[in-house]
């Protein structure tokens, strides 16, 4: 292997990157954003990755996931903190119900760099350059807001950054606390059967607690009962913006991209001899992979030599996203190869990327039924290879959306069309992800019997 540096990745071929117009105030900007502080500390993705390892080994559940695109518009604390609040309440479900600790990361505080199928898009007979984030260039329909400008990355960053600052004041400031199970449920949530079987598991909770801290076990001499570990992650799509955050940690002097704790490659620039894999393969982070239904065992295995050439428990992610009626025959083969070569690696499941579908009245939107099918069929598979299905990672959100069509309390076609706000792809709302976490919960306790 050739030598890595932060800007080695600009000497492989490159995907989905935008062409910026001004050469000269991109270079201004990167210069600038060299200078600015890191967003995540390296102590912290120590800490991260070791509690990966504990997925690796079968000991713990990793819950990703947040917002497909942040973006400018929505920037706002109530978002955050619902979404906070959704994450915190599937991972109660999965740790009381399911018997396991569970490692929280966020799709959030730096996910908007956004990969496209097209780099041009039609609207009646108009096409403009596409959509690519907040973070380069405008959602908006019009040839200005469709150029990138290089000074969105420092909007981005500060975004990020007071994203990151409300949650770790989320994560240890009170809102976390066991204690608080009860508050985490939203204003909105319906009076469905998934709510009531949350109350339910709240009330067993404080039952709970009440005898133990009788016990003198209580908030305020047990930290863990107060307060949670939560980590950010996103897409490292944006090369030049990864590139300016790369830092070496004083105490080790290894690099790490402090711009979040965990980065993933997306499924369409995950070649092996690539820019994304040549950036990823240098810095200490956890990384993850997308696998869609084209990755090739060997593939697989070349992915593995490169970003973990160690072999270290908690490095690194697959990220499975087949598609429900794929996975059955998609993900053996995989699995079958890893266990083979003996890699240690975290197997999560994304049931949102391979059951996109268009709505008859024309939304881009996933049906529920397909999601939890996914989900089913990831976790059976992974039962008959004897191997450990670890986590999810999922596109949701902790407002009122009507996004995704089904669930307990069911959306239809026509109520996509009346909260329908995402940037790019359709999220889960607060009742399908927790009934997401109930079936979750369901198959980590059978897969522990
Ligand atoms: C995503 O996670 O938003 C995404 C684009 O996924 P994938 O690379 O798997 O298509
Ligand atoms: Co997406």
């Amino acid at each position: 292997m050739s030598l890595w540096s932060p800007t080695s990745w600009r000497e492989k071929p490159i995907l989905q990157q935008p062409t910026y117009p001004n050469q000269a105030e991109l270079a201004e900007v990167l210069e600038e954003l060299k200078n600015y502080p890191p967003l995540v500390f390296a102590g912290e993705v120590r800490s991260l990755k070791s509690q990966l390892a504990e997925v690796a080994n079968g000991n713990a559940f990793l819950l990703q996931g947040g917002d497909c695109a942040e973006s400018f518009s929505e920037f706002r604390a109530s978002n955050i903190r619902d979404t906070f609040k959704v994450l915190l309440q599937m991972a109660v479900v999965m740790t009381y119900a399911g018997g396991m600790p569970v490692v929280k990361v966020g799709r959030l505080g730096g996910q908007f760099a956004k990969p496209r199928s097209s780099d041009t898009e039609t609207i009646n007979g108009v096409t403009l350059d596409s959509y690519r984030g907040d973070i380069i260039n405008g959602v908006d329909f019009t040839p200005e807001a469709r150029i990138p400008d290089p000074k969105r990355m420092i909007k981005a960053y500060n975004q990020s950054a007071a994203t990151q600052n409300l949650l770790r004041a989320f994560a240890t400031g009170g809102l976390a606390d066991l204690h608080q199970v009860h508050k985490w449920t939203l204003d909105f949530a319906s009076q469905g059967e998934v709510s009531k079987k949350f109350e339910q598991l709240a009330q067993d909770i404080d039952r709970s607690l009440k005898f133990m801290e009788a016990c003198g076990v209580s908030s305020r001499t047990y930290k863990t009962l107060r307060e949670t570990d939560f980590f950010t992650s996103h897409e490292a799509l944006l090369l030049p913006y990864e590139e300016a955050f790369t830092r070496r940690d004083s105490l080790t002097g290894d690099w790490f991209d402090t711009s979040a704790h965990m980065l993933w490659i997306g499924d369409r620039t995950r070649q092996v001899d690539g820019a994304h894999v040549e950036y990823l393969r240098g810095v200490g982070n956890p990384v993850g992979v997308k696998a869609g239904p084209s990755m090739d065992p060997d593939d697989l295995l070349r992915l593995c030599d490169a970003l973990n050439p160690q072999n270290e428990a908690g490095r690194l992610n697959i990220i499975v996203r087949m598609g429900a009626n794929k996975v059955a025959e998609g993900m053996p083969k995989l699995i079958r190869a890893i266990e083979r070569e003996g890699k240690k690696v975290v197997w999560s499941c994304d049931p949102m990327h391979g059951n996109t579908i268009k709505s008859s009245n024309n939304y881009k939107t996933r049906p529920v039924d397909s999601v939890l099918t996914e989900m089913k069929q990831f976790f059976q598979v992974h039962k008959s290879e004897g191997t450990f299905g670890g986590g999810v990672h999922l596109e949701m959100t902790g407002k009122n959306v009507t996004e995704c069509i089904g669930g307990s309390f069911i959306v239809t076609e026509e109520d996509l069309s009346s909260r329908y706000h995402t940037h790019c792809d359709p999220r889960l709302n607060a009742d399908q992800a927790l009934e997401l976490a109930f079936l979750i919960a369901d198959s980590l306790k059978e897969a522990k019997i």
